[in-house]
């Protein structure tokens, strides 16, 4: 008797865990039904699948919060009131305040002004890193907003559509911790086999982000010619490509045809116009990323630093989150026209750079340098002098009058104190002038920026020259 049951009983636990597997793998899976959608040619395979649940559940993720009353845009200009302000001075004080107010529903909700003003302290100091920070974020926003509007309309971007009422945004990248090389045949296995979240769980290399989206790698791997010659992309560079394809199917949503007709994966043609707002959205990632993120080191603490020491890094998922567009396309920004544009640089305000009045710089002496024209800043100020916009003049007037030349912007700083915050100044001053010239109506690709530069060691170590930018005519 007990023989003929031995065996069933033994079956039984068998069967429960096979059944227990069997549910685990699935639980990756998407519960059917779905829905599909054509967005191609009949015939082509291109489908966009839905899961009706997971819309569902994303759309309570993307609502957007109510926008508060317009504020009256008359009355005194914020820098003529405020003490310290560098982006925002020419908003009224409502608008200012309002733009306060909305900044902390959107960035820091539960610790309030707080989060980025110093309790007990005026408004004005800069002491908490995170106000520093923010005020790099005003012009990043400002920035994807004027000149990136070939990705992101005029739709834009706020505050709101990274950071969703959290202080650090949901979706950042790290380079990942540096791989231990593994010896014998097993190499370096660039990542792979290790299913990273950013790809999809699959096995393909955990972290294109880092080549992509914040290095400039090429990402086109598909040969141009009929017969295999001149193409030296690999096997494992185009897994690095495919990689990336399933990070941004991933933060979008959406399948590989949202974009392609597999026909082709290189064809433009073939492709959806989905495809080529994906190509200047890669760019500008990479340019967020080096612009805005990288500076960032060494005035982010060490706890928001990753394994290997890096800033934190924008991905498509950062704005994306899920959503073929953020928060579904929901327009935010025509709330807030402040964050729109890039303001007028030129617009002088006194008030705006600390102790501008008494510290207005000397005249630079006479060849010591050959730039056709020299801006000179104040301590910690990346605001342009008041006379700015007359140093400038000529060299506007030059490039409007030969569409060739263009010009080369160098920031230098001074060669004491904490050398990142001199650089970071120093790119900011920089910028301050290209925007000069981009708010006069000359084409970014005619401005050069380079690298900001120490200016030569000073014995009397205060030296106005220092803190200057160069502009050269090409
Ligand atoms: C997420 C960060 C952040 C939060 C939260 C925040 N602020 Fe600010 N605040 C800034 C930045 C950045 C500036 C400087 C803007 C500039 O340079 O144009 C500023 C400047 C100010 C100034 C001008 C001070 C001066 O004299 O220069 C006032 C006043 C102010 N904030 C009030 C508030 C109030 C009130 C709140 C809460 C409702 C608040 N802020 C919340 C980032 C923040
Ligand atoms: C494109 C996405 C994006 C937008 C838009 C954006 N931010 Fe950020 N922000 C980031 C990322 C990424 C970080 C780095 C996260 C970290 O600090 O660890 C960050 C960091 C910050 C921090 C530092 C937080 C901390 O605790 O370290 C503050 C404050 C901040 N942002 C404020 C703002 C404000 C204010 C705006 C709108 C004017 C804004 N951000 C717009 C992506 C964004
Ligand atoms: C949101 C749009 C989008 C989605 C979704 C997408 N791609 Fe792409 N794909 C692009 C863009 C844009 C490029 C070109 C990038 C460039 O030139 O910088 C590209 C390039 C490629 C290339 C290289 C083509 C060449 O000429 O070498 C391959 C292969 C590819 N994608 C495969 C895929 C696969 C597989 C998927 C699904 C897992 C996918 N893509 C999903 C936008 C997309
Ligand atoms: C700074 C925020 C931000 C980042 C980062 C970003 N996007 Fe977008 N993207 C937007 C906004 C905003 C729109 C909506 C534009 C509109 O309304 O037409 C958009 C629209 C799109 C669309 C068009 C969707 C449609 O159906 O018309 C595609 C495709 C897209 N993004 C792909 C990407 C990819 C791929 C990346 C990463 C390489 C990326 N985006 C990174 C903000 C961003």
């Amino acid at each position: 008797m007990t023989n003929a049951l031995t065996p069933r009983r033994g079956r039984l636990p068998a069967l429960v865990a096979a059944l227990t597997a069997g549910v685990l793998l699935l639980a990756a899976c998407e519960r059917p039904p779905v829905e599909t959608v054509q967005r191609g040619y009949r015939g082509t395979g291109m489908n966009q699948v839905y899961n009706p649940r997971t819309v569902a559940e994303q759309a309570t993720l993307n609502a957007v919060p109510p926008a508060p009353p317009q504020a009256p845009t008359d009355g005194p200009a914020a820098s003529t009131v405020f003490k310290n302000v560098k982006v925002l001075g020419d908003l009224s004080v409502g608008e200012f305040t309002r733009l306060m107010v909305t900044m902390t529903e959107w960035v820091s909700p539960a610790q309030g002004c707080a989060y980025c003003h110093q309790a007990g302290e005026d408004f004005s100091t800069d002491t908490l890193y995170t106000k520093v920070v923010s005020r790099r974020m005003l012009q990043m926003t400002q920035q994807i907003n004027a000149d990136w509007k070939t990705h992101v309309a005029e739709t834009g971007v706020t505050c709101y559509t990274c950071h969703r009422g959290q202080p650090v945004p949901a979706n950042i990248t790290y380079a990942p911790a540096a791989q231990q090389q593994q010896t014998g045949m097993v190499g370096n296995d660039a990542g792979q086999n290790k299913p990273g979240v950013a790809v999809g769980l699959t096995s393909l290399p955990y972290d294109p982000l880092t080549p992509f989206l914040s290095n400039p790698a090429d990402i086109r791997v598909i040969g141009d010619t009929a017969l295999p010659t001149g193409n030296r992309a690999s096997t494992k560079q185009t897994e690095f490509t495919y990689a990336l394809m399933m990070h941004m199917s991933q933060s979008l949503g959406v399948n590989c045809t949202y974009c392609h007709n597999t026909r082709s994966f290189a064809e433009w043609d073939a492709s959806t116009p989905q495809r080529g707002i994906s190509w200047y959205g890669i760019r500008m990632t990479r340019d967020i990323n080096a612009q805005y993120l990288e500076p960032l080191t060494g005035i982010l603490p060490d706890n928001r630093l990753g394994p290997t020491g890096d800033v934190p890094k924008v991905n498509c998922a950062t704005c994306h989150q899920g959503a073929y567009k953020p928060l579904y396309g929901a327009p935010m920004l025509k709330d807030h026209p402040e964050l729109r544009a890039v303001r007028a640089a030129l617009v002088p305000s006194a008030a705006a750079a600390p102790g501008a009045g008494e510290l207005a710089p000397p005249p630079i002496p006479a060849g010591a340098t050959t730039a056709d024209a020299v801006l000179l800043f104040a301590v910690g100020s990346s605001t342009l002098a008041a006379d700015a916009g007359k140093t400038l003049e000529t060299l506007i007037a030059s490039l409007k009058a030969d569409p060739s030349a263009s010009v080369t912007i160098s920031g230098y700083h001074s060669a004491t104190g904490d050398l990142a915050r001199n650089q970071e100044l120093s790119k900011q001053r920089a910028f301050a002038v290209r925007d000069a010239f981009k708010a006069a109506g000359i084409a970014e690709d005619r401005i050069v920026l380079e690298k900001p530069q120490s200016a030569e060691a000073n014995l009397s170590g205060e030296d106005a020259n220092a803190r200057r930018v160069e502009v050269t005519l090409r």
